[in-house]
């Protein structure tokens, strides 16, 4: 029995088949198989991880131990990179307790995360460099040092990875690549004294741009969002939140998805033909921009919401509905939310 996006429940969050087949086929063809790393907390959907490995991509980049462990419950486990540091005991337990089933690595910068993870009986690990970004990642003249003692203490080292997220938004292209070449600079250097054979970095808004690492460690790519589509990238927005339009004046109308419903860290969402006021807990207030020629909307009427940022878009969310024009092809959990 067909099911109609009329009849879905607001807010939900929808993501077009069309379009998405559309971005995994072109990241396919630009990263090929293991040459993409596709990064899971973009998306924290296990069907939609399913999708990218039917892509040729089999290896994974995950954010949280939570999303390690759905990953491998989803037989989805070949290649899993933790790519964060994880202290918790009890959950590097857990995931040690699935080394039998999935092959999994964790980033570690520090003596004490390298600690945390041997103390669990993790057995492989990837040397995380700062690479220009102030977030985690050792210095990268240090990184050959923590190899060696993570090497001493039985562990199997990977090799290196380092994030430039201070760089996915930059604009002028030959400006990017001169920075982006700069941080790989800093991630061979560190490679150089780590060893290993992986060399791991970049993301949607770096991976045509890197071609002396082994990976790019793509997210946004698969659904998008309107803060990268300003960039003019090959990919369609493919995610929206689903609204219905629950009160209207002559000067604006105002539907039912707001902050609870949105990420919002990048600014607001957007509506075509439409200028978002703002938004508040439960509600966008807005109005037909002036050229679009378009009336208020009406209560009862329904629009698709653009959300600024996929990621925590996606993580408020427990559905993902798969739809074409009018109609509800599927509906995915997304079943690896949480930490
Ligand atoms: C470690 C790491 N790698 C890669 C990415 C790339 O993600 P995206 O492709 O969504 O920019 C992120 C995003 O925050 C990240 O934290």
């Amino acid at each position: 029995m067909s099911a109609w996006l009329h009849d879905l429940q607001t807010p939900a969050l929808i993501v077009d088949a069309d379009a998405l087949e559309h971005n995994l086929s072109a990241m396919a063809a630009a990263k090929p198989g293991a040459t993409n790393r596709p990064h899971v907390k973009a998306h924290k959907c296990t069907p939609l991880a399913g999708l990218q490995a039917m892509h040729g991509h089999r290896s994974f980049t995950c954010a949280t131990p939570r999303e390690v462990m759905g990953m491998a419950a989803a037989a989805l486990g070949d290649d899993l990179l933790l790519a964060n540091e994880v202290l918790d005991p009890h959950r590097l337990m857990i995931l040690s307790s699935l080394q039998e089933q999935a092959q999994i690595t964790l980033a570690i910068d520090s003596n004490e995360t390298l600690d945390a993870v041997a103390h669990a009986g993790l057995q492989r690990v990837i040397i995380d460099v700062n690479v220009g970004l102030p977030r985690c990642g050792i210095a990268p003249d240090k990184a050959g040092a923590l190899a060696d003692k993570a090497r001493a203490r039985g562990l199997t080292v990977a090799g290196v990875m380092g994030y430039e997220g201070h760089l996915m938004m930059v604009t002028d292209r030959a400006e990017k690549k001169a920075k982006v070449d700069e941080a790989v600079d800093l991630l061979l250097a560190a490679h150089a004294d780590v060893g290993g054979d992986v060399i791991s970095s970049g993301g949607t808004g770096t991976y045509d741009l890197h071609d002396r690492v082994t990976e790019v460690q793509t997210g946004s790519y698969a659904l998008m969002d309107t803060s990268y589509a300003s960039l003019g990238l090959p990919f369609r927005q493919a995610l929206h939140v689903w609204t219905t339009v629950i009160s209207a004046t002559d000067q604006w109308a105002v539907c039912d998805a707001g902050l609870k419903s949105l990420g919002m860290d990048h600014g607001n969402p957007s509506i075509d033909g439409q200028f978002v006021w703002f938004c508040s807990d439960e509600h966008i207030t807005f109005s037909p921009t002036r050229d679009s020629g378009n009336a208020i909307a009406t209560v009862g009427s329904k629009v698709k919401v653009a959300p600024a940022h996929v990621d925590p878009t996606v993580a408020y969310h427990e559905w993902l509905h798969v739809v074409r024009g009018d109609e509800v092809l599927d509906t995915w959990a997304i079943d690896l939310r949480g930490w």
